[in-house]
Formats: structure tokens, C-alpha cells, sequence
């Protein structure tokens, strides 16, 4: 009695954070839990869906046997993840925390400590998304954007800049919402289009970043 609304489509979801290596074993991160884009695998999967989940480091677990997870550590490691799969999707929602740098050298061995001040050099991460929208052909691509100033200006700008179909917004202002949280309150934005919601759960978000998706799809 399931309504199979993305039946024979293949959606491919980006999640939690990147870890980018210092040395054996030390990695420059971030906090993402991986919430927002387990929830949207696990929403895709209950419509019928093919899910293909590409994520970093998190503690979560997968239900649905439709979903394919992949399991990486670094956004280099994570692009090339998202390329092997790309041509053949339908749909592709990036919900990663990416880290934006790298350490340019990774140490072979662990760092000793010995000067009082040590410094590291960083080099740019690849932007997957982005060559998500250079290469995209049929793809309906999703990118979220978390923005602590002129936030409806600057999620727009993404849009455009990496040649989205859709983008949701994150609010930082609210209570409850983004990182590490269960909750979120989302904004949805495409070219010609703007849409609001109230603070709700992650599985909840996952509904209507999805019938929002559906909804387009069907224009
Ligand atoms: O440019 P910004 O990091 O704000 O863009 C956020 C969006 O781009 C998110 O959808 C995120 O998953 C994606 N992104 C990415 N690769 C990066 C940086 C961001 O896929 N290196």
C-alpha cells in the first residue's frame, strides 16, 4: 500500500562529512552526522527507488536493502565514488559536508611534535557537485547550502554556479536545526520557485525534499 513514486528510478545520495588524512592518523574534519542524507536514502528506498549512498565517516546504518552503500573517507575518494555511478542516474542529492581543504602532503609517519607553532598547508578539494553539474546530461541534481549571511542570495547563487535543478536551504538561526541535530528546517529554492517549512524531523525533511524532487519531475 506503499506508494512507489520513484519506481525505476536510480538516486544517488552524498552524506556525512569527508576526513581529510594529516598523517597516519590524524584527519582534518567536520561534525556532520550523516542524518540528512541517510534519511533521504532511507525516504527514496520506501518509494521504490534504486539508491546508490555515498558516505564519509558516520555511525549510522542502513534498513533498506535498496539502498547500495559506499562507504569512503576523503572528498577525493568521494568524487571518484560519485563518477563511477554518475552517467546512470536519475536523480542525484548532495548532501555531504565536504571538507573544502586537504592537507597538501600527507605524512607518511605520525607527526612528531616539536616546534611550538606548526603549520599546515592546504589545497582546494575538488567541488563534486559542481562536476556533478558540468557533467550533467539528464540528471536531476539536488545541492543543499548552509549559509550564515544573505542566505536566500547565496543559496540561489549555487544554483546557477554549480547548474542545480533545486537547492534546500539549512537554517543555522533556528533552534533544532543542522548539524548533528534530528531536526531541520529546510527552504527550498528552483529558478522559479520558493518554497518554506517548519522545523521538522530529518525523516520528515526527507519527505519533502522528496515531493518536492517528484513534483518537478513530473513538469
Ligand atoms: O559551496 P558550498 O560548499 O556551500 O556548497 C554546498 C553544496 O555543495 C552541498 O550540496 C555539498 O554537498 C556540495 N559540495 C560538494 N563538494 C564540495 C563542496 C560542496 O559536493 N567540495
Amino acid at each position: 500500500d506503499q506508494n512507489k513514486s520513484l519506481e525505476g528510478k536510480t538516486v544517488l545520495i552524498t552524506a556525512g562529512p569527508t576526513y581529510e588524512a594529516l598523517d597516519p592518523v590524524r584527519f582534518i574534519g567536520n561534525h556532520s552526522s550523516g542524518k540528512m542524507g541517510f534519511s533521504l536514502a532511507e525516504e527514496a528506498a520506501k518509494r521504490g527507488a534504486k539508491v546508490i549512498l555515498i558516505s564519509g565517516p558516520t555511525s549510522l546504518n542502513i534498513k533498506n536493502e535498496n539502498i547500495q552503500l559506499h562507504r569512503i573517507t576523503s572528498a577525493k575518494e568521494m568524487l571518484e565514488k560519485v563518477l563511477q555511478f554518475y552517467d546512470a542516474i536519475d536523480i542525484g542529492i548532495a548532501s555531504a559536508a565536504v571538507a573544502d581543504y586537504a592537507p597538501k602532503e600527507v605524512a607518511t609517519e605520525k607527526i612528531k611534535k616539536n616546534e611550538d607553532i606548526f603549520t599546515i598547508e592546504l589545497i582546494k578539494n575538488p567541488d563534486i557537485l559542481k562536476t556533478m553539474g558540468e557533467k550533467k546530461i539528464h540528471q536531476f541534481l539536488v545541492g543543499f547550502a548552509l549559509e550564515t549571511q544573505n542566505e536566500e542570495e547565496n543559496a540561489k547563487g549555487k544554483l546557477l554556479k554549480k547548474n542545480l535543478d533545486m537547492i534546500v536551504l539549512n537554517s543555522l538561526r533556528d533552534e533544532g536545526a543542522g548539524f548533528k541535530k534530528d531536526t531541520n528546517k529546510i527552504k527550498i529554492f528552483t529558478k522559479t520557485e520558493k518554497k518554506e517549512f517548519d522545523l521538522k524531523s530529518k525523516e520528515n525533511v526527507a519527505k519533502d525534499i522528496l515531493d518536492c524532487i517528484e513534483a518537478q519531475l513530473l513538469k
